[in-house]
């Protein structure tokens, strides 16, 4: 069949902007999870700092997410703010944590009803805008992508003016945090979820000073899962492995008991869902937390399940892409297929 046939009565057929967008709000993100995906996207660009503002006024609050790293510059900016652009077959960076090409809009989407993303590279910045609501007036159903900021935000964006190079990405209209009727202390009750899912996600990055988080101002204080400072934390000793080409390090930890531990300790070791909940695997790429407690689905014709006796344990599961090579030294073992 000639490939004219084959294409024969075929149309274009893109879907309706503002039907797309508000069906890719329900993703399931939580408001920490999503503003982990962007400081994902941070770190892959070299960011140092990254400094999350919830700035409180009732329905018109926002939450702006700034980092140093190396900034967009106009075509960067217009490719970074389209979906479906970058394909998940495309060749990555080994330590690039994202995948998908979509991070960036589908977190912020399903939180807010306006993104905008200003990005200075090389003391220029750069500034575009989605804004849900005026996708939805769009009767023709264009892909409208705004440019500047809204009306009244430009000062969000004033920081950036200290930088050489930086991005900052601003939610305004939060729907999904801010309902009518909501009050300042639910919106610091969300920004203190954030907190604590943070401080977990990137703990280890924050613990080699690799990455300076601050919300509000202050700095983010990393929590390890795993007590690994304390002497008393019982730990099996790393095993490597290589899977894929991919380094694997595991380590198993046995908390030390209630009894050990001052309530305070004690309260803060049992992490943002609490001691049972909190038992299992730890899933690590390039140091970012991909699963935070789980048992993968182990046992055998009856899955392991989170019980109470078993609250103490944590192991630790670290994948690097191709870091094996880098690290020829090291004593490992090829798992058996
Ligand atoms: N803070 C930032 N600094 C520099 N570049 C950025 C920043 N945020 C996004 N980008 C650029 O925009 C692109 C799109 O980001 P987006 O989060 O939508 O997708 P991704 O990170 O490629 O994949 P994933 O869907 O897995 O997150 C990134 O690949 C990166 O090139
Ligand atoms: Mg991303």
């Amino acid at each position: 069949m000639s490939k004219e046939a084959t294409n024969k009565g075929s149309r274009n057929a893109p879907p309706r902007a503002s039907a797309m967008v508000e069906a890719l709000r329900g993703l399931g993100y939580s408001p920490a999870t999503a503003i982990a995906d962007i400081i994902d996207n941070s770190v892959a660009a070299g960011a140092r700092t990254v400094s999350i503002h919830f700035g409180w006024n009732g329905i018109n609050s926002h939450i702006l997410i700034v980092d140093d790293g190396r900034g967009m510059d106009e075509n960067q900016l217009d490719v970074a703010m389209r979906l479906g652009e970058k394909s998940p077959l495309d060749e990555r960076d080994a330590s690039d944590l994202g995948r998908f090409g979509l991070g960036l809009k589908t977190a912020s989407f399903s939180q807010a009803r306006r993104l905008t993303v200003a990005s200075r590279r090389n003391g220029v910045t750069n500034t575009l805008r989605w804004d849900l609501d005026i996708l939805l007036a769009d009767r023709s159903g264009r892909w409208s992508l705004l440019e500047g900021p809204h009306p009244g935000s430009e000062k969000n964006f004033e920081c950036l003016n200290e930088l050489e190079n930086g991005t900052a990405v601003l939610w305004e209209n939060l729907d999904r945090i801010v309902a009518p009727g909501h009050d300042e202390q639910e919106f610091l009750d969300v920004s203190d979820r954030v907190e604590r899912h943070l401080a977990m996600v990137f703990h280890r990055m924050i613990e080699n000073r690799r990455l300076r988080l601050l919300i509000n101002g202050h700095s983010i204080a990393p929590w390890n899962p795993f007590l690994e400072a304390r002497l008393d934390t019982w730990r099996s000793g790393e095993d490597r492995f290589m899977v894929n080409g991919c380094l694997i390090r595991t380590e198993a930890f046995v908390l030390p008991h209630k009894d050990r531990l001052d309530n305070k300790t004690w309260e803060a070791a049992g992490g943002p869902d609490g001691w049972t909940a909190q038992q299992g695997f730890y899933v690590y790429r390039n140091d970012r937390l991909l699963l935070a407690g789980s048992w993968l689905g182990l046992g055998r014709g009856r899955s392991w399940t989170k019980d109470e006796p078993y609250r103490l344990a944590r192991i630790t599961a670290r994948a690097r892409p191709e870091s094996g090579a880098a690290d020829p030294a090291a004593p490992h073992r090829t798992l058996p297929n």
